[in-house]
């Protein structure tokens, strides 16, 4: 066992754990379940968190690595009870049916949208190509990639288009 320090959604952790644990199991250990396992092996997404802001497979990320680095999970995206631009754009797309993938999914939108950001990227410019390119290792087993390509659209300030509706592929 080793001990490790670290931020979760803003919060600082001191804990002991196995050296050969997932950073999904320590994360779902401190009852962070909106983590999920899908495949468990880093093809479907359903366990993408954030460390310092960059988008990772949880399942496929040892939690010793995340010693000194800040973690974001969806469950900290909620900020005085408000949802993020990025939340309530699921929502109001309604990018959501069973819910499995959803929080992988918005962590990496969120990413996506903050990448952007950061690199002075016109919305505009945004194609839907390249919402699904990025999104493009969060597999959605209910198939709603249209509205999900409308919610990534709406976090980046695009209005939703016509267009997305016509197209069923993965994004
Ligand atoms: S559970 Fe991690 S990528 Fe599928
Ligand atoms: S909403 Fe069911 S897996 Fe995506």
């Amino acid at each position: 066992m080793l001990t490790i320090s670290c931020s979760i959604n803003d919060r600082p952790y001191e804990l002991t754990i196995d050296p050969r644990a997932s950073l999904l199991d320590m994360l779902r250990d401190q009852g962070l379940t909106s983590v999920k396992q899908g495949c468990g092996m880093g093809e479907c997404g359903a366990c993408t968190v954030l460390v310092d802001d960059v988008a990772v497979n949880a399942c496929l990320y040892l939690a010793t690595w995340v010693h000194g680095k800040r973690i974001r999970t969806v469950e900290g995206e909620v900020k005085n009870g408000q949802l993020s631009p990025v939340q309530q754009a699921y929502v109001d797309a309604g990018a959501v049916q069973c819910g499995f993938c959803t929080p992988g999914l918005i962590m990496t939108t969120t990413a996506f949208v903050e990448a952007c950001r950061d690199k002075f990227r016109n919305p505009e410019d945004i194609t839907p190509e390249d919402i699904r390119r990025a999104h493009a290792g969060n597999l959605c087993r209910c198939t709603g990639y249209d509205t999900i390509v409308q919610a990534v659209r709406q976090s980046l300030g695009q209005p939703a288009s016509a267009q997305d509706l016509t197209k069923s592929s993965p994004p």
